[in-house]
Formats: C-alpha cells, structure tokens, sequence
C-alpha cells in the first residue's frame, strides 16, 4: 500500500520504537505502540518515566522484565491485533513466570478490569491520564496483586515531563499540545478513552521545541485531537467557564504555533489534526506569515453529505467544509490538503456515498486515510443509530473511495514534476542507501541520490520524475 491510499489499518501493525538506553544493570522495558501519532507521543512520557526510574530499554520482548502494549480502540480489528499479540506475549511467562505484562492507552480505558478479570491477559491495566502511577502499579504487580488504574482527569497535560524520543530518525518529534476531545462526534470513541479537552502550558510547549531543535531536531508535529480549539488560559481555568476578557488574555493555536514557528527557522512546524468546524483564518494566516511553518493540513471531512455530517454530530455541512477548503486555497496557494473518510456510516444511502466521492473529486486531496464504519461501544452512533450498512456495501464504497484516492494522488505528484522542492532529509531511501529521502512542505516525500548530504540537511531537489506516491530528483543549488 503506498503511502497517499493509506486504508487505515496502519496502526494494526504494532511499533516497538525503541532507541537503546544505558544503564546495563537496569530492568529490562519493552513497550510497542499501536493507533496515532498521539499514541507514540505517549509512549515517549512512559519510557521518560521509567527511565527516570532506573530502567533500561530493548527491542526483544523475550528479555522483557515489563512488556508494555499502548493500545487503540478506534475501530474492531485495532483491538482485535492487540489482542493477538498479548496472547504472544503471554507465552514468555511459560519460561520467566516473573515476566509483567501491562496494556496501556485507549483500549485500557475502555475495557479496565475486563482486561484482568474476564480476559486475564495482563498484569497490569493503565488509562492514558495515569501514566505517572506507572512505577507505583509495577510495584504492586511485582508483590503479586493486579494493577489497574484508569482514572482520567482533567488537568493531566504530562507538560513538566521530558519525553524520551523513541522516533527513528533524530530529525522529526511529536510534541504534544493538548489531551483528551470534547467533540463527542457520534462514531467515535477518544472522547471516553481519552476524556475531556485540555490545553497543555505554552510555555512548556515551546521548552520542549526548543530542546528538541538544541537535540538536533529539525521538525516538530504539534498534536492535539483538535488543535483548533487549543486555548491556555492558566491558573487551571476551564475554557467553557471564561469571561469574554479572559478569552482574549488566553493563548489560542494561532498563538501556540506563532510562538513555536519562531523558536528558530531552520525548526519545521507541522500539526494535526485540524477540525473543519474550528479551523480559522487567523491559522491560516500565521501558516502564511512563517516559511517554516509547513503548508499541509490534515482537514478530516468523513463523509461528503450534510445528512450524514450531522448523523455524525461533526458540527459543520459540506458547504461550510468547501467554503474552509476555498479558504486555505486562497490564503495559502499549494497548500497540501489530506483527510480522513469514513465509508457505510449508519443510514448512509448510495446517494450520501456519491456526495463523498464527488466532495473527493471536488477538493483533490493529496493523500486519504480511508476507513469502513466500525461501530463501538457507548459512542452516541451506537445508541441512537442502527449499524444499517452491510459489511459488502462498506467495503465496496472503501475500495471505491481508494480507487478515486490513488488517482488524485497521483495527480498531484505528476504536479510536482518539473517544479523546485524544499526538503527536509530524513534517512536513506526504502530501497537504496545510494538514495536519500525527505519531505517537501507539503509532506510529500521526495528521493535524490545522497551526494554529500546527510539526514538533517535541508536541500532543494529539482525533479524529474515520479511514481504515484514519490517525487524523484536531483539536489540543486
Ligand atoms: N469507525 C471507522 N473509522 C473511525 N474513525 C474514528 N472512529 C471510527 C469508527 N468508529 C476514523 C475517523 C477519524 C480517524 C482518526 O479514525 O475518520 O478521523
Ligand atoms: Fe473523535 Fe471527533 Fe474527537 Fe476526532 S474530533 S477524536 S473524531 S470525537
């Protein structure tokens, strides 16, 4: 699967991130990750807090003494992979019974004791808001008794806790910017994993970008659910309860990124995810005022039909949604524009699913994360609404929608040929280390022969060519 048709089943594929720690003598730590980019922002407070503790990292869970899972819930078969890989896990207590073995993140939220008591998977059960309890709940599990904490909150940002960068390639960082979402879109289920909204202390923002770039980073992602409804107040005032004069005093994204995007030039500023509702001109403004802040916005549209929109409770219709498309056309020209879709959402007709594809066709979006409806428990979709649309239907709209998906695609890498790009260099290329590759603004990748250059560098590729996923070139000037 190329990287612009992503159907979503990438976070079925688990990620061990793992940089090797000192400290030979410590216990051994093995966490994977599952499900978004705040999932693995995540994993890098809990690997901070227990390395702070004296334990060490590896990649082999064989010699774990504490297996870690960072789970998803976002749709079934999610679930379904961590399910399998912790049945894997629990074998190695056959030959080290002393082994401890945790499930973390959304699912934990969502299942809590399930996970001890009827499943009797783990030894451990940790909601997102509790990550600093971890020592605690291994010592508990250590003496013998099972270990659960899943109480959200709503302060909980983790701001004063450096994260331990767990990432690849030393050039990109997540940076996590707000917690939780209060949308309650009816199909989803963040809002009960992951609780309510909050906004992490700027300041605290900008250290890590700062300490980040100081490190050698060259890019930062600031995360959040909705990063359009980011507002610091300070002194722990909640958003729905401030006075008109103290919004104003407040912090919005505009300002976050504004003050992020100057920590230094040579620093690129990405974010995620934008909500169609909530994004402003004033963002879009400040995206167009600073060169280094990247021209690409992840803008989740679902589904192309009013009808289903407010079945989905996402607080906008197809014409408002254009009428932000237009706005980022017009306020940042070239702007790299991607999405998600989700297809067979309860009561969506042929006709709905037409709107999504001529939506689609209308905006030409530069890469797609593409799902089929997955009902889940508790959500309001689950409640209200009948999962009507049979499972053959779904799929058939997804593969329809990937299908127009890849041809957009590659339309809009044919674009880039002939054309000059800014690239930020993040290793070697998938198939050769003769190759480099990088990402333009757009986050588009782009491949080059390596020359002299080296991963961190920023270079102009002039290219020449593509495939439906890639840009080919050479560095020039
Ligand atoms: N079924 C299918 N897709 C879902 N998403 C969220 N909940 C569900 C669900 N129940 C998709 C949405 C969201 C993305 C992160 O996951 O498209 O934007
Ligand atoms: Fe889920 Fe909607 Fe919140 Fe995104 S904005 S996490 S889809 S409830």
């Amino acid at each position: 699967m190329n990287q612009e048709t992503k159907i979503i089943d990438e976070n079925i594929q688990g990620q061990a991130l793992m940089r090797e720690t000192k400290n030979p003598e410590g216990k051994k730590l093995f966490l994977e990750s599952y499900g978004c980019q705040m999932n693995f922002a995540d994993s890098e407070i809990v690997a901070s807090i227990l390395i702070d503790k004296g334990y060490t990292t590896t990649q082999n869970y064989k010699e774990a003494d504490v297996i870690f899972v960072n789970t998803c819930a976002i749709r079934d078969n999610a679930e379904n992979r961590v399910r399998q890989r912790l049945q894997d896990y629990k074998k190695i207590k056959k030959d080290k019974p002393e082994a401890l073995i945790g499930v973390l993140g959304c699912m934990a939220e969502r299942l809590k004791s399930q996970f001890l008591e009827q499943e009797k998977l783990v030894d451990i059960v940790v909601g997102p808001d509790a990550y600093r309890d971890l020592p605690n709940l291994i010592e508990q599990a250590e003496g013998g008794q099972k270990a659960i904490n899943v109480i959200l909150s709503k302060e909980e940002t983790y701001a004063d806790i450096a994260p331990v960068r767990l990432d690849k390639n030393g050039v990109s960082a997540f940076v996590s910017i707000m917690r939780g979402c209060d949308n309650m879109c009816s199909f989803c289920v963040v809002p009960f994993t992951r609780g309510r909204e909050r906004s992490r202390d700027p300041e605290s923002i900008v250290r890590e970008c700062k300490e980040a770039f100081e490190a050698g980073y060259r890019e930062v992602t600031l995360l959040g659910q909705n990063v359009d409804s980011y507002l610091y107040s300070g002194g722990g005032l909640k958003k729905e309860i401030l006075t008109p004069e103290q919004k104003a005093a407040s912090t919005n994204f505009a300002q976050l990124m504004e003050m992020v995007a100057l920590v230094n030039p040579d620093l690129r500023v990405r974010f995620s995810t934008s909500h169609p509702k909530d994004m402003t001109d004033e963002v879009l403004e400040v995206m167009a005022k600073y060169e280094n802040i990247c021209n690409n916005i992840h803008l989740p549209v679902q589904s192309g039909s009013s009808k289903v929109l407010n079945r989905m409770n996402r607080g906008y219709t197809r014409e408002w949604y254009l009428e932000r498309i237009a706005a980022i056309r017009r306020i940042i020209p070239g702007c790299g524009i991607s999405t998600d879709i989700i297809t067979g959402f309860c009561g969506e007709t042929e006709e709905d699913h037409q709107e999504t594809i001529s939506l689609m066709k209308e905006v030409g979006y530069d890469y797609a994360y593409m799902f089929s409806y997955s009902e889940r428990p508790k959500t309001l979709a689950e409640r209200k609404y009948k999962d009507d649309v049979s499972e053959e239907v779904k799929n058939r709209r997804l593969a329809e929608v990937v299908a127009l998906q890849r041809d957009s695609s590659a339309v809009k890498a044919k674009e880039g040929v002939g054309k000059v790009h800014k690239v930020l260099i993040e290793g070697f290329s998938k198939k050769s280390e003769e190759m480099l590759m990088g990402r333009n603004s757009q986050n588009m990748v782009v491949v080059f022969p390596k020359g002299n250059h080296k991963k961190g560098d920023y270079v102009n590729v002039m290219v020449d060519r593509c495939t439906t996923s890639t840009l080919i070139g050479e560095v020039v000037g």
